[in-house]
């Protein structure tokens, strides 16, 4: 782990350097600020896995000082060393999250003790074994970028889970501003240039955060600048994801080519997005064409239908038939919820949680997380015999 010193102090630097190599693994003190305001005006490219600030030589302006510096290491285990001269500041930093706090001098066992819970818990994260699921568009305009944004906000926001959506796209991607006003500072491409970095850290801090558990890797935005994203920077991201997110969610739109076929064979279920109408339904039998020629497994490629509206001409039964594939799920037509959240980038379920859309998108996140430990005979059932949440 790589750790970051905030302190004026070059014996203490020397001490805490030197009980770091000696761990296994060691603890790497990669860098050092003097102060709270020298680290926000210095920020390290590659965020630390740990910050430990030394707090003997504060003043009144370090707690703000340090809450923006936990908002700007998000990701990063704060430790503070205090000479208990400063209580202001240590109420302010349990209040900004920060859990471990040694007493000044150091006591080296206390230090190992504390940095050893730190390495325990982010074992525990990197343990994640991540699911890897692919939205794509049958037809310009289907609905996948809607509901794979949507979708992945419904997911950290009701089921408490951790998830990454990647846009693939090559040319116009738009998902992070289906779900947030941000402007994306970091993209595929930067990843991708700066892919011998990646680590868990790192890729979270490219993000666009729609919320602390969901976040949006952008497209990148000018595809004739920048490096291009290249089937093994691909494979190198969804390990890496996979071990940080309970989720990764991968708006592919409609290009086959050789990324979008890489993160494809990395998925647990592919979601065609189609509407009930025949040239989706053509185009999905291109696409599952497609996807038989080059040999996949057709077993994990489940449909979404959108817009759907019951009592239509076409049936879901008439697409299974002609598709050969199992419908997942279907989300109701919902002009006004779902235009209104796309126009606005909040997502329908924050926007109108009552709206057709928002509740169909909670089903899914049931569906979803439930069928980890139960059958897939269930959701046939759900979609064609029993009532809704009828489950
Ligand atoms: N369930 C829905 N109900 C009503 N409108 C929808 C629905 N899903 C998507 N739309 C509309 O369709 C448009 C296209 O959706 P989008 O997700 O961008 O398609 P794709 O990414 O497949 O090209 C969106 O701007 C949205 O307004
Ligand atoms: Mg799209």
């Amino acid at each position: 782990m790589k750790a970051l010193l905030i302190s004026r102090d070059t014996q203490l630097y020397a001490e805490i350097a030197s009980q770091g190599a000696a761990r296994v693994p060691p603890l790497n003190v990669a860098a050092s600020r003097v102060s709270l305001r020298d680290a926000l005006d210095r920020p390290l490219a590659e965020a630390p896995g740990l910050v430990i600030v030394d707090t003997s030589e504060a003043d009144v302006a370090d707690g703000d000082l340090l809450e923006r510096l936990t908002r700007h290491y998000a990701s990063a285990h704060f430790m503070l060393l205090t000479d208990n001269h400063h209580p202001d500041l240590l109420i302010r930093a349990m209040r900004a999250g920060v859990r471990e706090v040694l007493q000044l001098p150091l006591v080296h066992r206390a230090l190992h003790e504390a940095i050893d819970r730190i390495a325990a818990s982010a074992g525990v994260a990197s343990a994640r074994d991540g699911k890897i699921f692919a939205f794509i568009a049958c037809k310009g305009g289907s609905g996948a970028t809607f509901i794979s944004t949507n979708f992945g906000y419904a997911l950290a926001t009701l089921a408490d889970k951790k998830v990454l959506l990647i846009d693939l796209h090559r040319q116009f991607g738009d998902a992070t501003l289906y779900v947030s006003d941000q402007k994306p500072a970091m993209t595929l491409s930067d990843v991708c240039q700066q892919i011998a970095r990646i680590d868990g850290p790192f890729l979270e801090s490219c993000l666009v955060h729609v919320t602390p558990g969901f976040g949006v890797l952008a497209a990148a935005d000018d595809p004739g600048q920048g490096i291009e994203a290249k089937p093994e920077h691909i494979d190198i991201i969804l390990r890496v994801a996979r071990q940080h997110y309970d989720y990764i969610l991968l708006d592919v739109g409609r290009q086959i080519d050789a990324v979008s076929l890489r993160a494809l064979d990395a998925t647990d279920a592919i979601y065609p997005v189609l509407q009930l109408a025949l040239p989706d339904i053509r185009d999905a039998r291109r696409l599952l064409d497609i996807f038989r020629s080059l040999g996949y497994v057709t077993d994990h490629i489940r449909l979404i239908v959108n817009r759907y509206e019951k009592g239509g001409r076409l049936r879901l039964q008439d697409l299974h038939a002609a598709l050969g594939a199992e419908v997942l799920h279907t989300v109701p037509n919902d002009y006004v919820a779902v235009t209104d959240s796309v126009n606005q980038g909040i997502p329908v379920l924050q926007l109108a949680r009552g709206s057709a859309a928002a509740r169909s998108l909670a089903d899914l996140v049931e569906l979803i997380t439930a069928r980890r430990v139960t059958e897939t005979k269930g959701l046939f059932d759900r979609l064609f015999g029993r009532g809704e949440g009828d489950n």
